[in-house]
């Protein structure tokens, strides 16, 4: 008998179960993604058939289906094994219960919950007759899920509490509230939708009136209940539906992002299976991150009555300062996805089709509000043009640029004026992130020129002003090699000279650890040749992918794989 591990190796490929996470490209006999545990641009994570491993180039992570579902789920071995073995039909011994940790009671309990709710729902004919009318199928209904909470205070509570489960922990899970004297359930007499985590476990549920929670109250109950944030339930990392959509996202290549449940289950019902919603909460950068990772490509469709201002606050910007391209479904005024699909599920898909690109969006809805030609240049001003400055990709805004230039009937120069009037700050929403830094290769020197100067600078300074009094001889013995070629390379007139004896003295007069920071030095050195070398190793790597040649691939792989180990052993 072989192990549960072996066991899900056996069934499971390690190209299926990353590429149900990320985007993957073939590259030769290997796959290739930008690296899902650090941000890149340029893809240097690989994925390996043969040998059923990845490795990521960039950050230097690698390992095998374990321990990538580890890494991408944030669990520990034991959770990836239960997760994989779910996947792979692999039975695993139950563990005993005080093996468990809370993360599993916490598990346990709201799937209970979740099971108690789609009973109830079998059972509610008004409450299926009201979903049909939605358009609901109850295979839709099935898949997600959807279960119902009875009007009163105690029924989930009383039912957990016969099969043992803590008060406590249905607190923790978000089930219960602790109310004056005692515990009431907080979800009553509503529509129930499970929110699971992206593996598909419920970590928390969104519940929709129907009928009454209380007679008395019935005037301000609220149309959707929530569960609080939770040890399960983070909400600005959890997308509704999520767990459903990831493999349509990567085949369809673009996500469709809607508000609220009823419409993502009646987009998936009407065959786009590549939707996810925000459901009650802001969209985040976190949010979009799990997007970015199986697609460029955002498809917003929510009912934007107003767009132009409101679209800020729902996370456009974020999305075009990470570089997603972002489009729009115009939806007829007043309607939300789940209505439209409801009336004419055709007009749905043409609508998704002929999705805008952000800003044709706002330059046409501007143009429909038939405003004065000068009003109408001063809007796109304001509402259109920060939007075009913060594209990223500078093609992409040409194209706007002259797009807008046409619209206003203007020539395309005043229009980049004004792009260019508008404050960097503004441009940039994202403000912790890096500027681009400014290549000027005549004057800027290379890190590793920088290096080397300071470098000779301290050798020449203990040498000949100093004489060795500075302690890092050994230092020195043991870098002969490095320091050799670095003065070889250098050979500096008396000028020079005098000027990096004297640059050492100021940097390193005062310091009582020169003898480690010229270690530190050489080895920042090092590491910037072998990374040159790197880059020159995955250059040759690229072209040999696009001739399709296997041989020099593997070397290649190889030769980067040396170098990366190499520079980690530097550290
Ligand atoms: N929402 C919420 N809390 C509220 C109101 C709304 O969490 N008090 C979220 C829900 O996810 C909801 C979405 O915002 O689905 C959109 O709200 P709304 O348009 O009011 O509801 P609909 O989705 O249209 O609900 P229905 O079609 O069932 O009336
Ligand atoms: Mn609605």
């Amino acid at each position: 008998m072989s192990s549960t591990i072996e066991q899900i190796k056996e069934r499971l490929d390690i190209t299926d179960v990353v590429g149900s996470y990320l985007k993957l490209d073939s590259a030769g006999s290997n796959f290739k993604a930008r690296c899902p545990f650090h941000n890149e641009k340029t893809p240097s994570f690989f994925v390996s058939p043969t040998r059923q491993t990845y490795h990521c180039f960039g950050c230097n992570r690698g390992g095998d289906i374990l321990s990538f579902v580890e890494e991408i789920e944030g669990l520990d071995f034991k959770g990836a094994l239960h997760l994989l073995a779910d996947q792979a039909g692999v039975e695993i011994r139950k563990e005993a219960q005080s093996v468990k940790s809370e993360k599993n009671d916490l598990f346990a309990v709201l799937e209970e919950a979740a099971v108690f709710f789609e009973g109830n729902l079998k059972r509610q004919n008004d409450v299926i007759d009201y979903l049909k009318k939605r358009g609901l199928t109850g295979e839709t209904a099935k898949k997600f899920r959807v279960g119902y909470a009875h009007a009163g205070w105690s029924n989930l509570y009383e039912l957990l509490k016969s099969k043992g489960y803590p008060d406590v922990l249905m607190e923790k899970a978000g089930l219960v509230v602790n109310g004056d004297k005692r515990y009431y359930d907080r979800f009553r007499s509503r529509i129930m939708f499970p929110i699971r985590d992206i593996s598909g476990r419920v970590v928390g549920f969104s519940g929709r009136i129907f009928g009454s929670e209380d007679e008395k109250t019935a005037h301000i109950q609220a149309k959707y209940v929530n569960s609080p944030e939770t040890e399960l339930y983070n909400k600005s990392k959890i997308l509704y539906g999520f767990d459903k959509a990831k493999l349509a996202i990567r085949k369809k290549g673009f996500c469709i992002l809607v508000e609220g449940q009823m419409d993502l289950l009646m987009s998936h019902q009407s065959g786009f299976e590549n939707t996810v919603a925000v459901s009650g909460t802001a969209l985040t950068a976190e949010h979009l991150k799990l997007i970015k990772r199986l697609t460029d490509s955002l498809v917003f469709a929510f009912d934007a009555d107003d767009a132009g201002i409101e679209a800020s606050k729902r996370g456009v910007d974020s999305a075009l300062s990470m570089g997603l391209d972002v489009k729009i479904v115009a939806l007829p005024s007043g309607l939300d996805p789940a209505d439209l699909i409801l009336n004419d599920k055709k007009e749905w898909e043409i609508r998704v089709k002929e999705a805008q690109h952000i800003i044709d969006f706002y330059i046409n809805t501007l143009a429909g509000k038939e405003l004065e030609q000068r009003d109408f240049r001063i809007k796109v001003g304001e509402l259109v043009l920060p939007y075009v400055a913060k594209l990223k990709n500078k093609i992409n805004q040409a194209h706007f640029i002259s797009e807008i230039a046409r619209k206003l009937g203007i020539q395309e120069e005043p229009v980049w004026e004004e792009l260019r009037s508008i404050p960097l700050d503004e441009k940039r929403i994202n403000k912790n992130e890096t500027k681009e830094p400014v290549k000027n290769t005549q004057l800027a020197p290379s890190r590793i020129e920088m290096l080397e100067r300071k470098i000779l600078g301290i050798v020449l300074w203990d040498e000949e002003s100093t004489k060795n009094t500075l302690g890092i001889d050994e230092v020195k013995e043991k870098n002969k090699e490095t320091i050799d070629r670095i003065k070889d390379k250098n050979i500096l007139d008396e000028e020079k000279r005098k000027v990096y004896i004297f640059e050492a003295e100021v940097y390193y007069g005062e310091t009582k650890s020169i003898k480690k920071d010229f270690e530190e030095l050489i080895l920042f050195f090092k590491e910037e040749i072998l990374k040159e070398e790197f880059t020159c190793a995955m250059g040759d790597l690229r072209i040999a992918e696009n001739k399709g040649d296997v041989a020099s691939v593997a070397k290649f792989l190889k030769l980067c794989q040396e170098i990366s180990k190499k520079i980690n052993n530097l550290k």
